[in-house]
């Protein structure tokens, strides 16, 4: 029986700020299967950050989404067909098989979903890519110690608030920055950060930080750089570490910005800054999710999705992730 496929495409490059036009829906016909493939129905689409710089026709660790693709994207879902050994009717699966209701695989870059007793969305956020990269990237490159001050830009989402609470549990006082009150109160009320600071009502970041973080702070996971950046690098003690995660205030940017040079800073207190890709990870990922899931079990770990409705709305869902709506994941439910 040929299957329709609801697919959305990448139609223009932006320019700027993404907008609707930027993408098409069409409907297809669901592929037909070879032997060694399967075919799976999405439930849950993921919309992420670095999505933006694939919109580009820049090629960086990874090449842009052609114009007319599918747009590229982690999904869970459930296998509906099989010609694959693996990967039978009825497994519950997660990989990269875009804005799309069903896709079909040859099961490369693709695992079973595990996610204990938390809901098989997790496998997107908190025990998919996004914990992954706040384990990982903090541990190795921050080196947490207890007792040190770690701050945390875009604190409140999916790979922020990771971060805030696994340095809680290596015993730091930690300060997150977020872009609004309600993700401040989340922090502190919810996520047991020692404080936090909304960058959209304050304007003096230098200040506020110097309030919060009396001791000065000792590392830095940063996922947004700009302005925040440059106030949090004033505060940088002696051998404080700095992971770059990510830079969204500039993903949309049409010009480079020009920031204050602060690098002499790094020099005089000693400290050292790496950028990191997740999948330099890729032989930690077993551990570390046998980790993150036991913290998730035991109560240790929170988290939060925002889930938008419907694959036809998951480019706003991809707006307003970019415009901070969500607190914690930002997913889209397909089906
Ligand atoms: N290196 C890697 O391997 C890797 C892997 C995954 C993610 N990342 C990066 O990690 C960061 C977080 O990703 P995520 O998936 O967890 O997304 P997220 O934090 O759940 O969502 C993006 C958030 O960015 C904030 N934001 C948007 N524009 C901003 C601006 N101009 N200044 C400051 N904050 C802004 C918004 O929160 P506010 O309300 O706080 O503004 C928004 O909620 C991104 O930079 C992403 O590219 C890197």
């Amino acid at each position: 029986m040929m299957m329709k496929n609801k697919q959305i495409l990448l139609a223009a490059r932006p320019v700027g700020f993404p907008k609707a036009a930027d993408f098409q829906l069409v409907e297809t016909e669901a592929p037909d299967l070879k032997p060694g493939q399967f075919l799976v129905r999405s439930i849950y689409l993921s919309v992420d950050p670095y999505m933006r710089g694939r919109m580009n026709d820049r090629k960086s660790y990874a090449d842009p989404v052609g114009l007319g693709e599918v747009m590229i994207g982690g999904v869970v879902g459930e296998v509906v067909e099989s010609q694959h050994e693996r990967f039978g009717v009825g497994s519950l699966v997660v990989g990269m098989f875009g804005w799309q209701e069903y896709a079909v695989s040859d099961g490369t870059e693709v695992r079973l979903v595990k996610t204990g007793s938390a809901p098989s969305s997790t496998a997107l956020g908190v025990l998919g890519m996004p914990g992954l990269t706040a384990y990982c990237g903090f541990l190795d490159i921050c080196k947490p110690q207890a007792g040190e001050t770690v701050v945390v830009s875009g604190a409140a989402g999916a790979v922020g608030s990771v971060v805030g609470q696994i340095a809680k549990l290596k015993g730091c006082t930690v300060v997150g920055v977020a872009g609004s009150d309600a993700k401040v109160a989340h922090l502190t009320d919810d996520l047991g950060f020692d404080a936090a600071l909304n960058y959209k009502s304050t304007d003096d970041y230098y200040g506020k930080l110097k309030e919060l973080c009396p001791a000065g702070i000792d590392a830095y996971f940063d996922n947004v750089g700009g302005p925040v950046t440059d106030a949090v690098f004033g505060h940088l003690n002696r051998f404080a570490r700095v992971a770059i995660c990510g830079q969204i205030s500039q993903y949309n940017a049409t010009q480079l910005e020009q920031g204050p040079r602060l690098f002499w800073k790094l020099i005089e207190k000693q400290v050292k800054v790496e950028g990191f890709l997740v999948f330099q990870y890729a032989n930690q990922f077993r551990e570390a999710m046998q980790q993150l899931t036991a913290w998730v079990e035991g109560g240790q770990l929170k988290y939060r999705e925002r889930i938008t409705a419907g694959l036809e709305n998951a480019p706003r869902a991809f707006f307003e992730m970019l415009q901070g709506e969500n607190i914690g994941k930002q997913l889209v439910k397909i089906s």
